[in-house]
C-alpha cells in the first residue's frame, strides 16, 4: 500500500496551495499510487469526502496554477480531534478508513491546532502498532509555530501588510493641516509577528506607523491615551498598528471592551476583531479628531497577487520534505524552516518531533519589542525582511488573478 492523503487545516494562506503543490508533486516522484485530498480536513475525512488529486491536478499547468491560486484548494476546518484515551471510537474509525483507502502517509498542512491533530493520530497509531506515518506541513501567517525560525505563509502576509501600511501612510498624510488618527488592525492571535511587519514599511520614503502595539505587551488603555496626546502636539497625523489580539493586564481583549461575548471556536480561541474600531471610538471621544479603523481582516491573508516568492518556494518545499518523510517511514513530525545563513539568506528544510509544536505559541521575543511597548527593534527587521523578497506575479486573466478551484 503507497496511497498518500493530505488535508488543509485551520485559517488558510496565500500560499497554503504551494505547500499542497509540494505535497502532490513528491508523493508522485516517490511513486505513490493515489494521491487523495481530504475535503475540509479531518472533518471531511471522516464523511469520506475526498478528491483524487490525480484527476484534478492531472497536468503541470494545473499544479502551476494551484500554485498561485489563495486559500484552501482542498478547503477547511477548525476541528479538535478528541483525547485519544478518552474517545477511541472516532480513532478507531479514522484507522479503518486510513486502512480502508490504504493509506501509507498522512499529511496535514496547518498550524499548531493542526499539529494536534498530527500528534494525537501519531500516538494512537503507535499504540496500535499501525504502519502508516502521520507528519505535518507547518502552515500560519501567524508565525507562531514552535521549533521553526517562520511558518510558510507569513512572509507573503507581511509582505502585504507592510506594502498597505507604506501606502495608508501616503493617503492619510493628504490632509496635513488637519488632525487624524488611523488605526490598523492586524491578525495574529496572541502573536505580534504579523503587527510586527508594519514596521518593514519604515524607509527613507516612509517613517513607518508612529505606534505599534503587539499582544505580548499588555496593553494600557491610558498610556496608550497619554502617547496618542504626547504625538499629536508634534504631528497631525497618527499611523498607529494595534495586533488583534492585544489584551489588558488582567488578560481581557480590548475587543471584548465593546463586545464582552466573542465567541468560542473548537479550541477555545475567541473570535477577535473590533480592536481597531473601540480605539478609534476612543480616541474620537479623547482628541475630537477624524479617525478610520482600517481591518485588514481576511485581505491579508488571501493576498497572493502580493505574495513573496520566497514564501511560495519554502510552503513548496516544506510539502515536499513532509510527504518525503512519511513514505520514508517517519511520523510524528512537522517540516521546518531553518535560517541557515543571515546575510545572504540560507533556508533549509527540516524536521522536528511534533509532541514539541502541537499547542504550542512562538511569541516575539520581548527584547525586539521597545519605546514602552509601542515598537519593535531593527532585530525584528533583519529577521523578516528576507521572507517578503521576491514577486510572485498571479496568472492572470481578463485583468484579474486566475484561480484553480475545486468542484
Ligand atoms: O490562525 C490564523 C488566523 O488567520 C488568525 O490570525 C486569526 O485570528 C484567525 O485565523 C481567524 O480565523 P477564522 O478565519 O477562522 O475566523
Amino acid at each position: 500500500m503507497k496511497n498518500v492523503i493530505v488535508g488543509q487545516s485551520g485559517g488558510p494562506s496565500s500560499v497554503i496551495n504551494s505547500s499542497l503543490a509540494g505535497v502532490y508533486c513528491r508523493a508522485k516522484a516517490m511513486g505513490a499510487d493515489k494521491v487523495y485530498g481530504m475535503r475540509n480536513g479531518i472533518q471531511g475525512f471522516l464523511e469520506e469526502q475526498m478528491v483524487d488529486l490525480d484527476t484534478v491536478l492531472g497536468s503541470n499547468e494545473l499544479v502551476k496554477l494551484l500554485r498561485k491560486t489563495p486559500a484552501a484548494y482542498l478547503g477547511s476546518c477548525r476541528f479538535k480531534l478528541p483525547d485519544p484515551e478518552k474517545d477511541t471510537a472516532l480513532f478507531e474509525k479514522i484507522f479503518s478508513l486510513l486502512k480502508k483507502y490504504e493509506i501509507a502517509a498522512f499529511i496535514y498542512i496547518g498550524g499548531n491546532d493542526s499539529m494536534d491533530t498530527i500528534r494525537k493520530l501519531t500516538d494512537y497509531g503507535q499504540k496500535i502498532g499501525s504502519p502508516i506515518c502521520f507528519v505535518g506541513a507547518p502552515k500560519t501567517i501567524d508565525n507562531d509555530l514552535a521549533e521553526t525560525d517562520h511558518t510558510p505563509g507569513f512572509g507573503s502576509a507581511a509582505k502585504f501588510i507592510a506594502a498597505m501600511t507604506k501606502e495608508a501612510i501616503r493617503d492619510e498624510v493628504v490632509y496635513s493641516t488637519n488632525k487624524t488618527i488611523y488605526i490598523m488592525e492586524i491578525m495574529g492571535r496572541n502573536a505580534g509577528w504579523l503587527t510586527a511587519a508594519t514596521a518593514l514599511a519604515r524607509g527613507a520614503d516612509c517613517p513607518g506607523p508612529d505606534l505599534i502595539y503587539l499582544p505580548e505587551v499588555p496593553f494600557d488603555l491610558q498610556a496608550f491615551r497619554a502617547k496618542v496626546a504626547a504625538l499629536l502636539e508634534k504631528k497631525n497625523n497618527l499611523m498607529i498598528a494595534v495586533s488583534e489580539g492585544i489584551h489588558d493586564a488582567s488578560g481581557t481583549f480590548i475587543c471584548e471592551y465593546a463586545d464582552a461575548d466573542k465567541a468560542v471556536d473548537a479550541f477555545g480561541h475567541k473570535q477577535m476583531g473590533g480592536t481597531a474600531t473601540y480605539l478609534t471610538a476612543f480616541c474620537e471621544k479623547e482628541f475630537g479628531c477624524k479617525t478610520r479603523a482600517i481591518e485588514f481582516s481576511t485581505l491579508q491573508r488571501c493576498a497572493a497577487h502580493f505574495a513573496s516568492q520566497t514564501d511560495v518556494n519554502e510552503a513548496f518545499q516544506s510539502g515536499d520534505k513532509a510527504v518525503e518523510a512519511a513514505l520514508s517511514g517517519r511520523t510524528g513530525l512537522m517540516a521546518t524552516l531553518l535560517r541557515a545563513n543571515e546575510v545572504p539568506y540560507v533556508c533549509e528544510i527540516g524536521l522536528a518531533d511534533v509532541h514539541h509544536i502541537s499547542n504550542v505559541e512562538r511569541l516575539v521575543p520581548l527584547e525586539w519589542i521597545t519605546e514602552e511597548g509601542s515598537q519593535v527593534s531593527d532585530d525584528f527587521i533583519r529577521y523578516a525582511l528576507p521572507l517578503i523578497q521576491g514577486e510572485s506575479y498571479p496568472v492572470m486573466e481578463n485583468g484579474l488573478p486566475k484561480h484553480l478551484v475545486l468542484k
